[in-house]
């Protein structure tokens, strides 16, 4: 314990000798260096190459999540619906923002986003299931936010603190994936209600 402590008290003071921030001529010095880089400095700490393979995993995601909501709409629009139906549609939109915040952020990290249709389902840690009715549509919509809240939730543990920016960027989208999958919970409930509501009218 003792030694401990003292390998502490040690730490700390290493920490009091370096600078808080290195003086500006040096920032300056380094932000110059590698002007390509654009948004990425020498201070970045998180492994670069493989953020930008876990953001294009996460937008192959998120395509994969707006073809199927757009799917889920259209099939739902007309039976009796109307409010699931923009609910479907609402969720889909906001995909396709969550899809475009990754691939400017990709960009921004001296990345490419990969749109190809080829293999983009494989890419996609969520699957595309088009369901055969309501229940089914909202039940697989439920499981692929499911999906994700599990994914960005380890990408974001992963990335710590070593990339501030992709990091709040993920737990913006992490807050409205759970949203959604509140939202179709909540979809689910009332549904089932309904149901045995109507069966107790019929016996
Ligand atoms: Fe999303
Ligand atoms: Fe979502």
């Amino acid at each position: 314990m003792g030694k401990n402590k003292d390998k502490d008290k040690e730490k700390d003071k290493d920490r009091q000798k370096e600078p808080f921030l290195t003086d500006i001529a040096e920032l300056r010095r380094r932000a110059r260096k590698h002007m390509e880089e654009g948004a990425v400095t020498e201070g970045y700490r998180a492994d670069r190459d493989t953020v930008i393979k876990l953001l294009n995993e996460a937008l192959a995601t998120e395509l994969v999540c707006v073809l199927r909501y757009k799917r889920h709409y259209f099939m739902a629009q007309g039976i009796d619906s109307d409010p699931i139906a923009q609910e479907f549609l609402q969720h889909a939109n906001e995909e396709q923002q969550h899809a475009d915040q990754i691939a400017n952020r990709i960009v921004q990290l001296g990345g490419s986003p990969n749109f190809s249709p080829d293999g983009l389902s494989m890419r996609s840690h969520s699957e595309y299931v088009e369901g055969k009715n309501l229940v089914e549509m909202i039940q697989e919509d439920l499981v692929a936010e499911r999906i994700a809240i599990d994914s960005y939730s380890e990408m974001i543990r992963y990335i710590d603190e070593n990339d501030p920016t992709t990091r709040r960027m993920l737990e913006g989208i992490l807050a409205m994936e759970e949203e959604h999958a509140d939202d179709l919970a909540s979809f689910l409930a009332d549904m089932d209600k309904d149901w045995k509501r109507r069966d107790r009218t019929v016996s």
